[in-house]
């Protein structure tokens, strides 16, 4: 047994005896005259003698009441479980999160995942914090196998095909695509002679099989008289029953005194039960069901208050209602792993992309507002920051060789509205060096900067995504030194490149699709491994307007062949156009109660309201078709208010998400302290009609699990 001995300190015996007690540990103040050696030896036999370990021990010397020298030495013995169980605050996170991991995917994660949910830069932490764990006792890490940590005390779980659901004389109805359930190895023999179904009805409980539990049964064709089986009858019943061999034939006996015995001549035995998992999440759920009431809970920890939201190419353009990076993250490294295929169905400028590359996840991202399309396109492809600053700089130099006369101001309605004479010829002289770029890529980029100083050096309000005029005094005064502007924005660009060009994984692939996600915008079916999204908060109109917020940027660097479609744009988006009627099919009725409220009050109100929820639903239909069977669909929302009527849109997605097919298996509400919102809207566009907009968002966590009624 190893003494682990402490540095040398003189506690004072208050402290220690303290500390003792705080951490549960055997104090001894020994008075000890003779020196260290022998006293160590004694210790250690001690030790050895009674399980302990030695955690503190300090020698020092003292003044007795005869005012002679004397040896003190103080110990602290812990019992070596105890030891075993000290760990650092990091290690025990670190052990948290695997746990957390493999009870959710059935394998242990890999040093590169741990080291990203901890945002760390390099594994060698984390290995370092691995070798501690195994060495302590806490976790098993054969060498050089992949995703092969085991956590002492864990079984090792194996996963079964759970095949559908067995009813009492009922066929099997089997789930469309196979779930999976896990079992420990260890109590079983060759798993692959293993499969589970669930349980439907009553007819075995005597034997403690109840509605809604699985069971795990073993492939076999025969069995002994009284054991469970799941037996074949008349053709194609599939039944769980006692089987007893009787003169004639067989006696199948349900275990539930109410129902009669099955006599059959013939059967086929599919295997007999050997362990009955449990549900008591479904009795509470079906207490629920009875009751519907949804549930939020409040976490905190995706607050990200302070976190730094612009690192890595996030930086290069403003956006409404921008995820901020880290919600992003969190969801892809939790829904999703490195090699998997997301997507951002309303991906805006593409935060989420961005994130997926740096993962190692590859990614679609599906927008209708085109000036987004192009800012993802720009953020999420990595370019040498070396040829950035080369081009940067010849750009300056030709920029101050552009003579007024050799500029082509662009064509749009109002244009000298929102831009002052001088500035639209300093627009356009950097606009025209930009578009002598050859590579496309840089050209891309630079436009990217220049479209974010547009907004800066027009004549709008500072802080406004809506599209309004600076009052006449502010505007009287405003001179922007545009060339300034743009120099500051793209270097600040070029840094946020460098770090991303470093970090992004070349391995992703990444497509910014322009589309409307309401239809199928040609992403295959059941081919993406986790959606995570920031829907639109209602229609453009009355919350954000992505159209009118994009528009001057847009008319400028040439994103529509006719500049003057631009103020179309928000007309498309979810909710643009209101709907004729308040009849509606959706099935939802926190969004009937809503509705009910709002046309009290104002009836087209409503139907705006309405045609939003109704674009949302096909979306949801959309990506449901997209996404792989039990993969999970995360949807950040906020709940507006319409005429002081607060709509659920988090209920109402879970209600509407549930109807299509999905399972609603989380909704959490974090804080948004930076998230780019108007703290104020105006919901019909009228002066001084203000409506509170969210300090809150809630996540929604959608599983698709929808089971198919045919027999495999
Ligand atoms: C909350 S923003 C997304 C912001 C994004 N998460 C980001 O970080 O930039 C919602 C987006 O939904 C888009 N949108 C609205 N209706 C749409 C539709 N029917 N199809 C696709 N995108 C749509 C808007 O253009 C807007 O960019």
């Amino acid at each position: 047994m190893s003494t682990v001995v402490f540095p040398v300190v003189k506690p004072t015996s208050t402290f220690a005896s303290i500390f003792a007690r705080t951490i549960n540990v055997n104090y001894f103040h020994v008075y000890f005259p003779y020196f260290r050696l022998i006293f160590g030896v004694a210790v250690d036999l001690l030790g050895n003698f009674f399980k302990v370990k030695v955690v503190s021990s300090s020698f020092y010397n003292t003044t007795s009441t005869e005012n002679k020298p004397k040896v003190i030495h103080r110990v602290f013995l812990l019992p070596s479980g105890i030891i075993k169980s000290m760990v650092t605050k990091r290690q025990k996170q670190i052990l948290d999160f695997i746990r957390k991991f493999i009870a959710k995917n059935d394998y242990s994660p890999t040093l590169e995942e741990i080291k990203d949910h901890f945002g760390l830069s390099s594994v060698a932490t984390i290995h370092e914090h691995l070798q501690k764990l195994k060495e302590s006792g806490h976790l098993n890490r054969p060498e050089n196998q992949p995703r092969s940590i085991n956590i002492v005390g864990h079984e090792t779980m194996v996963k079964i095909p759970l095949l559908g659901t067995i009813a009492a004389g009922q066929p099997i109805e089997a789930i469309e695509v196979p779930e999976t359930i896990t079992i420990p190895t260890g109590k079983f023999g060759e798993y692959s002679n293993y499969y589970a179904l669930r349980v439907e009805g009553n007819s075995m409980i005597d034997d403690g099989i109840y509605d809604g539990d699985v069971v795990v049964i073993r492939k076999q064709p025969t069995a002994e008289n009284g054991q469970t089986v799941v037996a074949i009858v008349n053709d194609n019943e599939a039944t769980l029953k006692k089987i007893y061999r009787e003169k004639n034939g067989f006696r199948l006996q349900p275990a539930n005194p109410t129902l009669f015995p099955i006599y059959t001549k013939e059967l086929e035995i599919r295997g007999i039960v050997v362990r009955i998992i449990r549900n008591l999440e479904r009795q509470t759920e079906g207490e629920k069901a009875a009751d519907r009431k949804l549930q939020r809970r409040v976490d905190f920890s995706w607050d990200f208050n302070g976190a730094k939201t612009k690192p890595y190419t996030h930086g290069l353009h403003t956006y409404p209602a921008m995820f901020i990076p880290q919600v992003a993250r969190r969801l892809l490294l939790t829904y999703s792993k490195k090699g998997d295929t997301v997507c951002d169905i309303f991906c805006g400028s593409g935060t989420a992309l961005v994130e997926s590359r740096l993962l190692g996840r590859n990614s679609y991202g599906i927008d209708l507002n085109p000036l987004a399309i192009f800012l993802a396109k720009t953020k999420i492809k990595p370019i040498n920051p070396k040829i950035l600053w080369r081009e940067y700089l010849k750009l300056l130099s030709r920029v101050k060789e552009i003579k007024n006369n050799e500029i082509k101001k662009p064509k749009f309605k109002n244009l000298e509205f929102w831009f002052k004479d001088k500035t639209i010829t300093e627009l356009a002289k950097i606009k025209k060096a930009i578009k002598e770029v050859k590579n496309k890529d840089v050209q891309n980029f630079l436009l990217v900067a220049f479209s974010e100083i547009v907004r800066k050096a027009s004549n709008t309000k500072n802080g406004e995504f809506k599209l309004v005029r600076m009052k006449s005094d502010d505007l009287e005064k405003y001179n922007p030194n545009v060339l300034e502007i743009f120099k500051k924005r793209v270097e600040m660009s070029i840094k946020g490149m460098e770090e991303y060009h470093k970090d992004v994984d070349r391995n992703t692939l990444a497509k910014a699709i322009y589309g409307d996600s309401s239809k199928d915008n040609g992403i295959k079916e059941n081919s993406i491994d986790c959606i995570v999204t920031s829907p639109p908060y209602g229609d453009s109109r009355t919350t954000v307007a992505y159209g009118q917020f994009s528009r001057l940027s847009a008319q400028w660097i040439d994103i529509f062949d006719d500049p003057d479609s631009a103020p179309g744009v928000d007309n498309e988006l979810l909710g643009g156009r209101a709907s004729k009627t308040l009849v509606h099919s959706l099935s939802s009725e926190y969004l009937n109660g809503a509705l009910e409220q709002i046309a009290k009050k104002d009836e087209a109100r409503a139907k705006d309201v309405l045609s939003f929820y109704i674009g949302l639903n096909a979306c949801l239909k959309q990506a449901y078709r997209i996404l792989k069977p039990g993969k999970h669909f995360c949807l950040v929302i906020g709940n507006r208010l319409v005429k002081q009527v607060r709509i659920p849109t988090d209920f109402i997605i879970a209600e509407l998400g549930e109807k299509i097919g999905f399972t609603c298996e989380d909704i959490f509400v974090r804080n948004i302290p930076g998230k780019r919102m108007p703290i104020k809207t105006s919901p019909t566009n009228i002066v001084g009609e203000l409506e509170d907009t969210m300090t809150k968002e809630s996540v929604v966590v959608l599983r698709k699990t929808r089971r198919a009624s045919y027999i495999s």
